[in-house]
């Protein structure tokens, strides 16, 4: 039964969340810098760090009986969550529909519906992801919730997003040999980045917090969202679950940067990611060239490059 579910139980694919190696970057980072270590997070069953948050929302929202197997969960999403919510789902006998639009990449779409996903397509008109677009997926998801014997899942206000995500912060902790100085990554919701530094505070360690969105959405910097195609981040409003009091820093990456970057990584020191990690990674570089040797920076790999292979990074 699927809510017999345990964490301890290896015989269970859900257990095969989390546990992800880190690298320190050899090839691209300056002598004279900061070192720069990469959670690699797209080797997550799915390919992506919401494999973490998935788990968390769907196995506490079954203990607390908010949804029951056979019943059916709901939600907005530009595919990394809708497949981790998808893969969950089919794990513990539920149903999954994701509102989509066709701005984000095809195969995302393919491997929601290959883990038996119902998936409504939202058509983006221009193939740019835009406030506007966000909003219109959201109103529809919103209606869908309304029906009964539906759980939304709630990637931009659950409690259980954040508890999710601590377990990447403590792994790094323990996989880093000494002070981590900064930890910095692109921010959506701002769960990932939220969750992953309470792990580290909870673990006994405070780096600088730095969040990152893309130039062409300057929301955090400038106040101001625009549309761009980096995946995943920089919705045009404010990440809901971002603790601005505990910033150190907000820097904004253009994005064709960021792209530049994706392909650099892959040939130079063979981590393969989408356009977050590309931008994750180049603002990483400019934080280590800044503060020097003798320093370290953490990073996300937010996810695995295949799902890109059909997009204009890749192609
Ligand atoms: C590829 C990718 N990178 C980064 C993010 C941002 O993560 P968060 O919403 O936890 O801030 C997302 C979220 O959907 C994503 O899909």
């Amino acid at each position: 039964m699927a809510t017999d579910f345990n964490l301890n139980d290896r015989s269970n694919l859900l257990n095969a969340i989390g546990e992800t190696p880190i690298v320190k970057l050899n090839k691209v980072v300056p002598y004279n810098a900061a070192e720069v270590w990469v959670k690699l997070e797209g080797l997550n069953p799915t390919g992506s760090y919401k494999d973490r948050m998935a788990v968390s929302i769907l196995s506490n929202a079954l203990m607390r009986g908010d949804v029951k197997p056979g019943e059916n969960v709901v939600e907005y999403t530009g595919g990394s969550t809708g497949t981790s919510l998808a893969f969950v789902s089919a794990v513990l006998d539920l149903k999954f529909t994701a509102v989509f639009s066709d701005a984000f990449s095809k195969t995302k779409q393919q491997s929601m519906e290959a883990f038996g996903a119902e998936v409504i397509v939202i058509e983006s008109g221009d193939g740019n992801i835009s406030p506007n677009l966000i909003q219109i997926m959201k109103n529809k998801a919103y209606e869908l919730a309304e029906k009964p014997g539906t759980f939304y899942a709630d990637q931009f206000g659950s409690p259980d997003i954040k508890k999710g995500y601590e377990s990447l912060g403590m792994e790094i902790v323990n996989q880093v040999e000494g002070e981590v100085d900064v930890l910095c990554s692109a921010v959506g919701t701002g769960g990932a980045l939220m969750g992953t530094y309470s792990g580290f505070v909870k673990s006994g360690m405070q780096p600088q917090l730095i969040a990152l969105e893309p130039l062409q959405s300057p929301i955090l910097t400038k106040g101001k969202g625009g549309s761009h195609k980096v995946e995943g981040i920089g919705l045009g409003f404010e990440p809901p679950f971002l603790d601005k009091e505990k910033l150190d820093d907000v820097r904004a990456i253009d994005q064709e940067k960021a792209f530049d970057m994706c392909r650099i990584l892959a040939k130079e020191e063979g981590i393969f990611g989408g356009g977050s990690t590309g931008l994750n990674i180049c603002a990483a570089i400019e934080i280590a060239k800044e503060i020097g040797p003798g320093k370290k920076i953490v990073t996300l790999n937010c996810d695995n490059g295949l799902k890109y292979l059909g997009s204009h990074i890749y192609s």
